[in-house]
């Protein structure tokens, strides 16, 4: 890897890597997740990550490279991790929480990574593709918020009861 393109070019199959394996994984979270505003949240974003997923193959198309071939060590450590709290929990309370943290781990990975996207695409010149990372970029921030907002409500509903 020599240039700041080959660099962007990296980051784009390394995302898009991790939007597969974010939708393998999302429908076992769906279907684990008790709280109904959570399972909302998740379904969602499923179908968000399709369209996010599309939105890569389009921005490889035009810049001539393939987005698969590369695996995202990164995220396939977050889904493992996940996974293996799911067969661990044994109670309605831990699963959503635990779904919650683990969820909000693969959007923090996926807002750094794409926040990088968009500044690398900026510095070379590539405006409109930045402009449409930028809108990958605001929903998974707006997942994360809601994602958020969920494990406040648990939190509140706890100290009333
Ligand atoms: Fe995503």
């Amino acid at each position: 890897m020599k240039t700041l393109e080959e660099l962007f070019e990296h980051q784009l199959k390394d995302l898009y890597s991790a939007e597969n394996q974010i939708i393998e994984a999302l429908p076992k979270m769906t279907e684990k997740a008790t709280d109904t505003d959570l399972k909302d949240v998740f379904e969602n974003h499923y179908h968000e990550t399709m369209e996010q997923k599309s939105r890569l193959e389009i921005i490889c198309r035009e810049l001539n490279i393939t987005p698969s071939g590369e695996k995202c060590k990164a995220m396939e450590g977050l889904i493992k991790e996940a996974r293996n709290f799911i067969s661990e929990a044994s109670s309605e309370e831990v699963m959503d929480a635990g779904l919650i943290a683990e969820a909000q781990r693969v959007e923090h990975y996926e807002i750094s990574g794409y926040g990088t996207a968009v500044r690398f695409a900026k510095e070379l010149g590539h405006r409109d593709i930045a402009k449409r990372l930028q809108i990958t970029l605001d929903e998974e921030y707006e997942a994360d918020n809601k994602l958020d907002k969920i494990a406040e409500n648990r939190l509140n509903k706890k100290a009333i009861g």
